[in-house]
């Protein structure tokens, strides 16, 4: 059996490689999969959108080598941030949110902006990460992870990506671009989504 994940980011594919490696599988990116196609994340929510890419990348699988798809599991996820006095904007557009282009800095100055005056109590906010998995023989899991904190009030730390300067850890008293990687693995949405993902995968290919 081996795992494609729906995914060109090599930042992903380690943390992947980390968590599903005890299962045995192959481990493969799209691109090393051979697999190339663009599949549109036209639902309403994290668990939708990881589901539509996880079918469409098994599809694309399907269709140039239908052998090779009884062997395959593919996986696929979508995160975000939701802060809840936005009505949890961004969420799933967290990619899109002032164009796919804008840099993060802009995005993260944007979103503390919009808070200004706003109390620690009232600034909640969550990563969000669903993973979907789609098996050979049209069997379909999904899991989701969350990690809570607050937006911050100024940008700090250069670890992670996206919103990570932002979103203040009350736990760590520090953002999670401020905490080392294996710490932010520990506790990060796609960290459970994906632990707990690979429990379901153990229970299947056992
Ligand atoms: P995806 O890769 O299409 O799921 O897009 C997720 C988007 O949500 C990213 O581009 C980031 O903007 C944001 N995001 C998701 N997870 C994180 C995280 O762990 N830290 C910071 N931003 C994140």
């Amino acid at each position: 059996m081996r795992i494609v994940f729906a995914t060109g980011n090599e930042g992903k594919m380690r943390e992947i490689r980390g968590i599903l490696g005890g299962l045995g599988a192959e481990i493969l990116s799209m691109k090393e999969a051979g697999v190339d196609g663009d599949i549109e994340e036209n639902g309403t929510t994290f668990s939708e959108n990881s589901m539509i890419k996880a079918r469409g990348v098994y599809e694309l699988i399907k269709n140039a080598d239908a052998k090779a798809a009884q062997e395959t599991i593919v996986l696929a996820d979508d995160s975000g941030l939701e802060v809840d006095y936005l009505n949890k904007e961004p969420g799933i557009y967290s990619a899109r949110y002032m164009g796919r282009d804008t840099s993060y800095t802009e995005k993260n100055n944007n979103i503390i902006e919009r808070l200004n005056g706003v109390p620690d109590e009232k600034r909640t906010a969550r990563f969000v990460c669903a993973i979907s998995a789609v098996l050979p023989g049209g069997k379909e899991l999904s899991t989701i992870g969350n990690m809570e904190g607050i937006i911050g009030h100024k940008i700090a730390g250069t670890g992670g990506f996206g919103y990570d300067p932002i979103f203040f850890l009350p736990q760590y008293g520090k953002t999670s671009a401020e905490i080392s990687a294996d710490e932010k693995n520990a506790i990060s949405h796609r960290g459970k989504a994906l632990r707990e993902m690979a429990e379901l995968l153990k229970a299947e290919l056992a």
